[in-house]
This record gives structure tokens, sequence and C-alpha cells, in this order.
């Protein structure tokens, strides 16, 4: 009992406590070996430092089911009490092990929460959390400090739906239940300059260790689906991503940000923006706060975005962003499929990214990198501080319906270092001009690849032996109007 003497203010609702906890204490270790125990998550551990890897199962040895806390799942009645009354009690468990908190089927509307450490938030087949739609029940929180501002508007911002902060060891899965945002009336707002706040995430971790989100669906976020914010050691596996592909704006899939050791595996993305963007903060903030994202594998993904680009790393990448695997993706029906994006005034830097095994299916331009994505985020930042981008590689690139296949644009202030192609056979839609096009890049292409390279890169036999010099590394051949 002791567990449940603290300070914690409880909710008036909650005032019989006292005996309440004592029933739900007996209650939650009855119910140990029951039924839900058998679907609860994995550990893990890593092989030589980096990536998370699969272990054997790791159990809480406490369950709780929402309804215990007076959880209603009528899609009316708000439940964040519940939520938060369920997550206090669990914050008792830290150093037993934590405990799983069950949300049943049922629609349950919630304004937003935080999470604590040591938490499984195990979601059912058809557990529906809905995020209320009215902004009023949205607490603001500071702008992200490498940031500066909100991301819209100056000043404070709208917290996410689920929150949590200077965590460790947190869950989220379930039998494919859904978080979702109802975003369409933020985004009907946003639309309409309704908002003077910048809108909220659907789930964001910060400071934290040890995320593990697998096996459940996320939908219609009111911004960025789901942003793990200056993390470390993340995995988010087996997740499915939903939100309108177009008319849904900012509603990014995951936004890796000042992260490091992740793993985002087996997901299905389809959203109203860029499905993955890896971001390290803006402009001066960004370089202040000096905070890269590093040592991250994202695989075996299908992905679609109808108005920016598959998988994405930028334009906010001012802490830097290396080490990077990408490979095993499908990009189908998308206005592009791969993208890296930067500005002057950002600084950082993007080095030591590999792309593997990418297939484009009916997309607008395949491979973009873009060095002038003039957005800031005021007139503070320093146009002096250019990014550094080099040693990207592309390798065994397929695709279909594609109409530019690359469109790498460096100019003289940024241009592009160690490009390297191999293995690309891309069918293409357009077939008058160029379109393999380059500006201020250098590189290699190591045997044949379709569609012909540009001029900007040595060519190379496949038994390594130099063919041919660049013509010029300042060849530009950019055209838009395709
Ligand atoms: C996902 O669910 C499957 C089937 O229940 C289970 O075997 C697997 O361990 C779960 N994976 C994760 C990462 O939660
Ligand atoms: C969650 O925690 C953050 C940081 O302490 C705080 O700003 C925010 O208001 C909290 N959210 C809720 C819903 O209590
Ligand atoms: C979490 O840690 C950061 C700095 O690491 C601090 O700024 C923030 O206030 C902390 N949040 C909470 C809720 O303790
Ligand atoms: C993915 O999650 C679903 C339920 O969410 C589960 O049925 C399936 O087994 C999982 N797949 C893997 C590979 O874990
Ligand atoms: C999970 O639910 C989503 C949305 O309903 C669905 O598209 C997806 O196929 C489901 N995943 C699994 C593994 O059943
Ligand atoms: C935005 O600010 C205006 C003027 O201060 C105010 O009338 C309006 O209610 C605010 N809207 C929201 C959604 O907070
Ligand atoms: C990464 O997180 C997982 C899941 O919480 C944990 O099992 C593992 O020990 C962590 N890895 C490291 C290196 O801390
Ligand atoms: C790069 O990242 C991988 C995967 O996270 C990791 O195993 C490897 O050690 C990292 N390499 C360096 C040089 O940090
Ligand atoms: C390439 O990726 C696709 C998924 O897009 C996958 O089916 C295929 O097995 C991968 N090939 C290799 C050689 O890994
Ligand atoms: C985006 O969606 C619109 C409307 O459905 C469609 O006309 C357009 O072709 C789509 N764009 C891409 C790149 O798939
Ligand atoms: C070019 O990039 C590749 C990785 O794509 C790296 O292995 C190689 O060392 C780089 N070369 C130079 C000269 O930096
Ligand atoms: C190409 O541009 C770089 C600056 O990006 C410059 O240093 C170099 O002299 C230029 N080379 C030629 C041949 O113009």
């Amino acid at each position: 009992m002791v567990v449940f003497q603290t300070s914690t203010p409880f909710s008036s609702h909650h005032k019989s406590t006292s005996f309440f906890f004592v029933f739900l204490c007996v209650a939650a270790l009855g119910s140990v070996f029951l039924v839900w125990q058998r679907n609860v998550i994995n550990g893990f551990f890593v092989l030589g430092g980096g990536v998370p890897v699969w272990e054997s199962p790791k159990l809480r040895p406490v369950v709780f089911d929402l309804i215990d806390f007076g959880g209603v799942g009528d899609g009316v009645t708000l439940n964040t009490k519940a939520f938060e009354s369920a997550i206090s009690v669990i914050s008792k468990f830290g150093n037993k092990g934590g405990a799983q908190l069950n949300v049943p089927p049922g629609l349950w509307l919630t304004s937003p929460f935080n999470l604590t450490s040591h938490i499984t938030l195990f979601l059912a087949q058809d557990a529906v959390i809905l995020g209320i739609q009215d902004e009023n029940y949205w607490p603001l929180m500071p702008a992200l400090p490498s940031y500066g501002y909100g991301r819209e508007h100056p000043g404070p911002r709208y917290s996410s739906l689920i929150h949590g902060q200077n965590l460790t060891d947190v869950v989220i899965t379930g039998h494919n239940g859904t978080i979702n945002g109802q975003g369409l009336t933020w985004w009907t707002k946003y639309r309409q300059k309704l908002l003077n706040h910048t809108r909220g995430p659907l789930v964001q971790i910060m400071w934290s260790t040890d995320i593990v989100i697998s096996n459940i669906t996320l939908r219609d976020s009111p911004f960025w689906t789901l942003h793990p914010y200056d993390c470390k050691n993340v995995t988010i596996k087996n997740v499915t991503i939903l939100a309108p592909v177009y008319h849904a704006p900012n509603t990014d899939g995951i936004d890796p940000d000042s992260c490091e050791d992740m793993l985002i595996e087996d997901c299905y993305i389809s959203v109203g923006d860029d499905a993955i963007a890896i971001k390290s903060g803006w402009d001066q903030y960004g370089i202040a706060y000096g905070k890269p994202s590093k040592n991250i594998v994202i695989r075996n993904l299908v992905v679609r975005s109808n108005v920016s680009a598959g998988i994405s790393i930028g334009s906010e990448m001012s802490g830097g962003v290396s080490n990077v695997t990408i490979e095993n993706i499908l990009v189908w029906e998308s206005r592009r499929a791969i993208r890296i994006k930067t500005a002057p005034g950002r600084g950082g830097y993007v080095r030591q990214i590999a792309y593997r095994n990418l297939t484009f299916n009916n997309v607008r331009v395949g491979i973009v990198i873009k060095t002038d994505y003039n957005e800031h985020p005021d007139a503070g930042y320093d146009p002096k501080a250019l990014p550094i981008l080099r040693d990207i590689s592309f390798t065994h690139i397929r695709g279909e319906g594609v109409r530019v296949p690359v469109r790498i644009e460096g100019s003289e202030e940024i241009p592009i270092r160690n490009v390297t192609f191999q293995d690309m056979n891309v069918g293409i839609t357009y077939k008058k001009k160029h379109i393999f096009q380059c500006a201020f890049v250098d590189g290699q292409v190591i045997g044949t690849i379709f569609p012909k390279p540009c001029e900007n890169f040595d060519q190379y036999n496949e038994q390594r032996e130099l063919v041919k010099h660049a013509m010029s590394q300042n060849v530009t051949d950019i055209d838009y109007e395709i």
C-alpha cells in the first residue's frame, strides 16, 4: 500500500483513494498471468551499439485497465482524468518493472495527457483513442528550443495529444488499436487562419530513452504524427500511419528530430506531407541547440506522399544528420520519393547517408536534393551558415512511371560532394528532355545506370576502373518545366 501514499494530487473524482487503490492493487496483481500478458511487448538488446535488435519478451509485472479508472469508451465522455489517474498510479511502479495500461475496445475521447516512465500503453483491437477537437483543451507549451518558435506561429505551441518528457522505457503497442487525432477540424482552422499557435503533433516524446512504438495505427494527426525529439534508442515497428493524402497539411508520418540510435521498420505510411522527415532543428536555434540526428536505420516500408516526399531529410537539419541507412522502401503515387532539403542559414551537415533498394512507383521526381529551401524562423538567421552535404550513396534503385528520376541541385554556396550511384534502372514517362538533372554536385557512377547520368559524375566500370572523368562538377542542368 505504501506505494500509493504520495503527494500526487488526485482529482476530486477519486477522493476515496486508499480503498480504491487497495482494490486496484489486488486486481492488478491478480491479473498478472491473464490473457493480456500473453501479448505484452518484447525487450531488446543492441548488437555492437546502434540499432536496437529483438530479444526475448519482457513482461510488465502489473496490468491495469482504463475502465478501472472510470474510463468510458462511448466516444463522447472525456477520459482525460481516467488516463491521468492510471498513469499517475503506474508512475509509482517504476522501480518494480513498471506497469501496463490496457485500453479496451471502444472509443476513448480524451484531451492531451502525459506519459510516465516504465509504462506499456496497450491498445486492444478496436480500441480507439480519440483526440478532442476543441483546441481549448490542448495545453500550450514552450516552443522547441531547437526551433525557437512554434513551427507555424511565434511563441508557444499546442501540446501533442499523447506527450512525454524526460522518460525512459516507454512502450506504446497493442493489437492494432488506433490513436486518432481527428485532425480535420485542425486542418480546416489552420487553412482559415483561425489558429494563433502551432498545431500539436499526435504523439511527441521528448528528451527520452528506450522507446518502443509497435503494432498500432496512428491516424489523422492535427500536425506531425509521431515526433521523437532529442531521444535515444527508439524503435518504431509495424505501425500504420494514415492521413488524407491531400488537404491534411503538415501531417508528416514520423519526424525523428535530434534523435540517435533509431530503428523504423515494417511500417505503412500514407499521409498529407512527408511520410518520414529526419530533422535536427532550425537555423540559428538548431545550430545553438547543436544536437544531430544520427545512427538511424529505416527499412522495409511502404510509403506514399501525394504533396511532398516519401523519405525526407530536412529542411530543418541545423544540428546535423549523419549515418542514416534507408533500405527496402517502396514509394508509390507520390510527388517525390526521396528528398534532402536545406538552405543557406541552416548550417549543420547531411553526410554518410546510404539509400539501398528503393522502388519508385508512379512518382513525379525520384531523388531530389534541394539547397534553396528558403523557409526561416525569423530574420535572425545567419545567411553565411552554410550546410555541408556529402557522402550520399544510392544503390539498387528501381522504378516505373517516374517523370524526373534525379534532380540534384547544389549551388555555388552549397556544393554537394561525393554522391555515388550504382545499379539504377528506373522506367521513365518523359523522354524529350534530359531527366537526370544536376548542378554543383560531384561524385561517381559505378557501372551502367538508366537513365544516363549527368556529366557531373566520374564514371567507373563494375571493376571500379575509371572510364570517364566528369566534364565539370558545376554544370547546371536543372529544368523545373518538366
Ligand atoms: C506485434 O504483434 C505480434 C503479434 O501479436 C507479436 O508477435 C510481436 O511481438 C509484436 N511486436 C511488437 C514489436 O510489439
Ligand atoms: C505535460 O508535461 C509538460 C511538461 O511538464 C507540461 O508542459 C504539459 O502541460 C503537461 N500536459 C498535461 C496535459 O498535463
Ligand atoms: C526535461 O528536461 C529538459 C532539459 O533536459 C528540461 O528543460 C525540461 O523542463 C524537463 N521537463 C520536465 C517535465 O521535467
Ligand atoms: C503487426 O501488427 C499486427 C497487429 O497490429 C499483428 O497482427 C502482426 O502480427 C504484426 N506483425 C509483425 C511482423 O509483428
Ligand atoms: C491495422 O489497422 C489499419 C487501419 O485500420 C489497417 O489499414 C491495417 O491493415 C491493420 N494492420 C494489420 C496488421 O492488421
Ligand atoms: C486568436 O486570437 C484572437 C485575438 O487575440 C482571439 O479573438 C481568438 O479567440 C484566438 N483564437 C484562438 C483559437 O485561440
Ligand atoms: C533500448 O531500448 C530497449 C527497449 O526499452 C531496451 O530493451 C534496450 O536495453 C535499450 N538499449 C540500450 C542500449 O539501452
Ligand atoms: C552507424 O549507425 C549504425 C546503426 O545505428 C551503427 O551500428 C554504427 O555503429 C554507426 N556508425 C558509426 C560510425 O557511428
Ligand atoms: C527490396 O525491397 C523490397 C521492398 O520494397 C523487398 O521486397 C525486396 O526483398 C528487397 N530486396 C532485397 C534484395 O533486399
Ligand atoms: C495527388 O492526388 C490528386 C488527387 O487525387 C491526383 O490527381 C494526383 O495525381 C496525385 N498526385 C500524385 C503524385 O500521385
Ligand atoms: C564518399 O562516400 C562514400 C560513402 O557513400 C565513402 O565510403 C567514401 O569514403 C567517400 N569518399 C570520400 C573521398 O570522402
Ligand atoms: C565549381 O564551383 C566551386 C564552388 O562550388 C568552385 O570552387 C570551383 O572553382 C568551380 N569550378 C569550376 C571549374 O568552375
